[in-house]
C-alpha cells in the first residue's frame, strides 16, 4: 500500500499537511479547521483497515480528505468502497475536490449528512474511523458497534488530546462486553475496539 501511493495522492496529502499546519497557528476558528490526523495515524488506519475482516468501510468526519485518502489505499487492497460523512458544506467541497485530484473519487462516497441520521442504514461493517465532534462519539459509538461483523473494527481519534472529554465515552467502551478495546499512543490517541 505505501510503497505504490500514486504521485497525484502523495501531492494532495502534502497539500493537506501544510494547510493542516497553517490551521494551527493563523487563529481559523475551530470548525474551519482541518483538524486532520498525522501521518502516522494514516498509516496505523490504513493498515488496520487492510486487515480488517469482509464488511463495510466507514468514516465519520470527512474534514478536507486527508484520512479517507489513507483509508482508500486500504479500500483499493480491500476491493472495497469507502462511506465517508461530513456534516460541513465547505469541507464537503474542500473532500470533494481531494477525491477527484488523489484520482479515489470513483471508489469514495462522500456523503453530506449528519452521520447519526444515516448511520443505521449500514449493517456488516467491517471497519469504522471516528473522527467526528466529541460530543457525538457515544451516539456514532452505539449506532456502529451494534452493526459492526466479528472481528469488526472501530477506531475512534483524539483519545488521549481530548482525555478528560472523552473520558466517559473510553469508559464506556472499555467496560462494553460486546467488544476488546484499548488506547493506542500514536497520533492523537486511538481507541481500538474490536467486536468478540
Ligand atoms: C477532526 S475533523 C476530521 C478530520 C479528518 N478525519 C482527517 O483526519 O482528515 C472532524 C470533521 O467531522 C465533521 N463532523 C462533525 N460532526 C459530524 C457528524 N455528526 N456527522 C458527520 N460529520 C461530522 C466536522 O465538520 C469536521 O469536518
Amino acid at each position: 500500500m505505501f510503497h505504490k501511493i500514486p504521485p497525484q495522492m502523495l501531492k494532495r496529502m502534502q497539500e493537506l499537511e501544510t494547510l493542516d499546519t497553517v490551521d494551527r497557528v493563523d487563529g481559523i476558528p475551530h470548525l474551519q479547521r482541518l483538524r486532520q490526523i498525522p501521518p502516522e495515524t494514516g498509516k496505523f488506519l490504513a493498515l488496520m483497515c487492510a486487515s480488517a475482516p469482509a464488511g463495510k468501510v466507514i468514516e465519520i468526519g470527512a474534514s478536507a480528505g486527508y484520512s479517507a485518502m489513507w483509508l482508500s489505499l486500504a479500500c483499493q487492497t480491500r476491493g472495497d468502497r469507502l462511506v465517508t460523512f461530513e456534516v460541513l458544506p465547505e469541507k464537503v467541497e474542500l473532500a470533494n475536490e481531494t477525491f477527484r485530484l488523489a484520482g479515489v473519487d470513483t471508489i469514495v462516497d462522500l456523503v453530506h449528512k449528519d452521520a447519526r441520521l444515516a448511520l443505521n442504514e449500514y449493517n456488516q461493517v467491517a471497519f469504522c474511523f471516528l473522527d467526528a465532534e466529541k460530543e457525538v462519539y457515544q451516539d456514532c459509538y452505539d449506532k456502529i458497534i451494534s452493526n459492526l461483523v466479528r472481528g469488526g473494527l472501530l477506531i475512534a481519534d483524539n483519545i488521549i488530546s481530548h482525555k478528560e472529554q472523552l473520558a466517559p465515552f473510553v469508559s464506556h467502551a472499555v467496560n462494553d462486553h460486546r467488544i476488546d478495546a484499548v488506547v493506542i499512543p500514536i497520533g492523537k490517541g486511538e481507541l481500538v475496539c474490536r467486536k468478540t
